[in-house]
């Protein structure tokens, strides 16, 4: 499957566009320049707020596009055993190797997202759909339904305003996150987020969403 997604994701790539082609070699520069304008300094407080209602600290997590993954030292100082950190940047992955040096439970993987191969009980997302090249924005949630365990959970957050620079980061709609989300997930809550971080206050929507039983013909309906 991961080989699937590394297929299509080549095809999709549109050589000679204005942007920036959104690679390794470009997330690495932004930790280099220390353009690292999204990084919050702290675990993300609607993310904190699902997480304290947590009682299972053995379940398989998955955060990918972590950056400096503030919501992994949380769930450590918490006790969570499992936990999964996924970021194309090697420069990101550099400063995550100290700082969770001799952690245990805590999973370093310098990879691109898309190439990944798992099966977790909950995957935090966090201004990481954002950093995608929109062209790739429809992987995404065949990507996440594939790597969720049956009774499994995405919680996480998405911009929806856009932004007036062209991104990354990108933004989007409420609308438009359900037409994305809607064919694989069931939604548990979609709403406007009402605790945000004050920067990004009014900004985010919260999702908590379960994998659909989906079959291959609801995967092939969906637009790419
Ligand atoms: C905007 S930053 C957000 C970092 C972190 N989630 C946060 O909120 O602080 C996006 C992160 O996603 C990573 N990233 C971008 N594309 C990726 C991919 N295809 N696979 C894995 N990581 C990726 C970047 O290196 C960067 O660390």
């Amino acid at each position: 499957m991961a080989l699937f997604f590394s297929l299509i994701k080549f095809f999709m790539a549109t050589p000679n566009n204005n942007s920036p082609e959104l690679d390794a070699a470009y997330w690495n520069l932004q930790y280099q320049q220390q353009l690292t304008g999204w990084d919050m300094g702290t675990v993300s407080p609607p993310l904190k707020a699902y997480i304290d209602q947590l009682t299972d600290r053995s379940i398989r997590l998955l955060i990918p596009g972590c950056g400096y993954a503030h919501e992994a030292e949380y769930l450590l100082q918490l006790g969570f055993q499992n936990i999964t950190l996924i970021d194309i940047s090697s420069e990101a992955c550099q400063t995550l190797q100290e700082k969770f040096k001799d952690q245990t439970a805590i999973k370093i993987l310098n990879e691109d997202f898309f190439e990944h191969k798992g099966q977790y009980d909950l995957i935090l997302e966090q201004t990481f759909f954002c950093a995608l090249n929109p062209q790739f924005r429809s992987l995404y949630p065949r990507m996440i339904h594939n790597l969720l365990a049956k009774k499994g959970k995405l919680v996480g957050l998405f911009f929806t305003i856009e932004f007036m620079k062209s991104g990354p980061p990108f933004g989007g709609s409420t609308d438009y996150y359900a037409h994305l989300f809607y064919p694989y997930f069931e939604s548990k809550v979609f709403k406007p987020c009402y605790n945000s971080h004050p920067k990004r206050q009014g900004s985010e929507l919260y999702v908590i969403l379960k994998p659909k039983l989906c079959t291959v013909s609801t995967f092939s309906q969906v637009k790419t």
